[in-house]
C-alpha cells in the first residue's frame, strides 16, 4: 500500500514587505538580502491574523477540493501557538466546520513540527488505511526588530491530507532522523520573539542534514545521486543552497543548485514560514519545475532548531500537476495568492510589528485582513475568531 500526501493547499498573510524597502530604511546594501540571503519579499500578518487564521485559510482551500470524508484526525503543527493548553487545531476545527468525531492535537518542535505531524499521520493511516489525516502547518516567523533575523521573517500555512493511495506524493517509509540538544534558536514563554544564535544555527542545520542523511542510508534509503531533486527546509534561500552544497560534498554527487532551484521560488517571496516552509518548498518544486517529476524520488530535509531533523523522500504521482490545480496550489494559483498581498512600506511594517498583542486582557483587533477568517480579539480571556459569510 502506498501512503502519502493526497492533496496540498497553502495560504499566506494579508500584507507583504519588499526587502528592498527594508534595505533602504536600514541602510543595508540590498544585495545582502536579495543575494546574500536569497530573499525578495516577506509576508507580514495583519493584526487580525495569526497561525489559526492562516491555517484555517489553507484548510478551507484544501477541503473545498477534497471534502472531509474519512478525516478522523487533525494535527496542527506550529511554533506560533496561541494557547499553552488548548490546541490551535481545535479553533480551526470549529472554523472549518469539521465533524465531531475527529481527534485534534497540536504538535511542536520548531520548524520540524510539520514533518513530525506528517510522520504521525502516515503511521495512523498505516494502521487505519480507510482513514485520512488533515495536517495543518502554520507559522508567523517574527524576530526582534533591528536584530539579524529581521529580514528572514515571513508567514505562511499549508494544509494537506494524508491518505492511502495518495494522488500527489507517495512518501516511502524509510527515513533518517537526528536529534541534538543545542541552543541555536528558541522562544521562552515570556517572549514573542526567539532568542537566536544565527551562525550557530546555520552550522547546526548543516550538521543535522548530514547526520539525518547518514541515518537515512543506514536505514536502507537510496543514495542522493538517485534523487532527481531536493527540497531542504528554507529559513531563507541561501541556507538551502549552503546546505545542499554540504550534502553534495558529503555524498560526492557533483550536482549543484540546478536540483534545488525550483523549490526555492515561493519561499523567496514569502520568507520563513517555519513548520510550513518545507511544504511550501515542495509546492514550489511541483508547481514550477519544468521537468515531469512523476515517479522520480525527491530528497526532502526537515530541520527544527533545538534541534531535530529528518531526511526522507517523496515521489510525485502521475497527474500531480492537475492535483495541485484542484486546491489552487498550482503555479498560477500561488502567483495569484502572492500578488493579492497588500504591499506595505517599512514604517507601516514596524508599526504592525510593535502592535502585536500576546496578553489575555480583553481587546478587539481592527479589521485589516480580507482573508476568509480573522482574529477579532480577546473577550473574557477567550480568543475570538470570525469567518466571513
Ligand atoms: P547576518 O549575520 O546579518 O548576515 O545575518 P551575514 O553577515 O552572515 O550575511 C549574510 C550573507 O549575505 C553572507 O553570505 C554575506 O556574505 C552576504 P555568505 O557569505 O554566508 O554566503 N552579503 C552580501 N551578499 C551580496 N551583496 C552584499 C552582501 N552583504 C553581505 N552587499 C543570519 C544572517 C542567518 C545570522 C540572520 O539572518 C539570522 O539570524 N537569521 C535567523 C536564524 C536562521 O534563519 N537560521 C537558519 C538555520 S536555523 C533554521 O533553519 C531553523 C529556523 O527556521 C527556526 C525553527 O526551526 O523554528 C530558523
Amino acid at each position: 500500500m502506498n501512503i502519502g500526501i493526497d492533496a496540498l493547499a497553502c495560504a499566506t498573510s494579508h500584507y507583504c514587505l519588499p526587502l528592498a524597502d527594508m534595505a533602504e530604511a536600514l541602510d543595508v546594501p540590498v544585495g545582502k538580502y536579495h543575494v546574500g540571503l536569497g530573499q525578495e519579499h516577506m509576508s507580514i500578518p495583519a493584526l487580525d491574523e495569526d497561525a489559526v487564521t492562516l491555517g484555517a485559510q489553507a484548510g478551507a482551500r484544501l477541503l473545498a477540493a477534497t471534502g472531509t470524508e474519512g478525516i478522523r484526525t487533525v494535527i496542527f503543527a506550529t511554533e506560533s501557538g496561541v494557547d499553552q493548553s488548548k490546541s490551535a487545531g481545535v479553533f480551526l476545527h470549529a472554523l472549518l466546520g469539521l465533524p465531531r468525531h475527529v481527534r485534534t492535537v497540536e504538535m511542536k518542535e520548531a520548524c520540524y513540527g510539520g514533518t513530525a505531524a506528517l510522520q504521525s499521520a502516515l503511521g495512523i493511516v498505516a494502521r487505519h488505511p480507510k482513514e485520512k489525516v488533515l495536517v495543518i502547518a502554520a507559522d508567523i516567523a517574527r524576530y526582534a526588530a533591528g536584530g539579524a533575523g529581521e529580514p528572514t521573517q515571513g508567514a505562511g500555512a499549508v494544509a494537506f491530507l494524508v491518505s492511502a493511495e495518495p494522488r500527489l506524493l507517495n512518501i516511502p517509509a524509510v527515513s533518517g532522523v537526528y536529534t541534538a540538544d543545542i541552543n541555536d534558536f528558541w522562544r521562552p514563554n515570556d517572549s514573542s520573539t526567539p532568542l537566536v544564535d544565527g551562525h550557530l544555527s546555520m552550522d547546526a542545520y548543516m550538521d543535522a542534514l548530514t547526520g539525518a542523511y547518514d541515518d537515512y542510508l543506514a536505514q536502507g534509503g537510496i543514495p542522493a545521486a538517485q534523487m532527481a531533486r531536493f527540497v531542504h527546509h528554507q529559513p531563507f534561500g541561501k541556507m538551502a543552497r549552503k546546505a545542499h552544497a554540504r550534502l553534495m560534498a558529503h555524498t560526492g554527487d557533483p550536482r549543484g543548485d540546478e536540483v534545488i532551484e525550483s523549490g526555492l521560488a515561493y519561499g523567496r517571496q514569502i520568507g520563513n514560514s517555519y513548520t510550513a516552509a518545507l511544504y511550501i518548498g515542495i509546492l514550489s518544486l511541483l508547481g514550477t519545475d519544468p521537468a515531469d517529476l512523476t515517479d522520480t524520488p525527491i530528497g526532502l530535509f526537515s530541520y527544527g532548531s533545538g534541534a531535530v531533523a529528518e531526511f526522507f523522500t517523496g515521489i510525485p504521482v502521475a497527474g500531480y500537476r492537475e492535483r495541485l490545480r484542484e486546491t489552487g496550489a498550482d503555479a498560477e494559483g500561488v502567483a495569484a495568492m502572492l500578488a493579492a498581498r497588500e504591499p506595505i512600506d517599512f514604517p507601516t511594517y514596524r508599526v504592525l510589528h510593535g502592535a502585536l498583542r500576546t496578553d489575555s486582557a480583553d481587546f478587539s483587533t481592527p479589521p485589516q485582513t480580507t482573508a476568509p477568517f480573522r482574529f477579532a480579539g480577546v473577550s473574557s480571556g477567550v480568543r475570538q475568531y470570525e469567518a466571513r459569510a
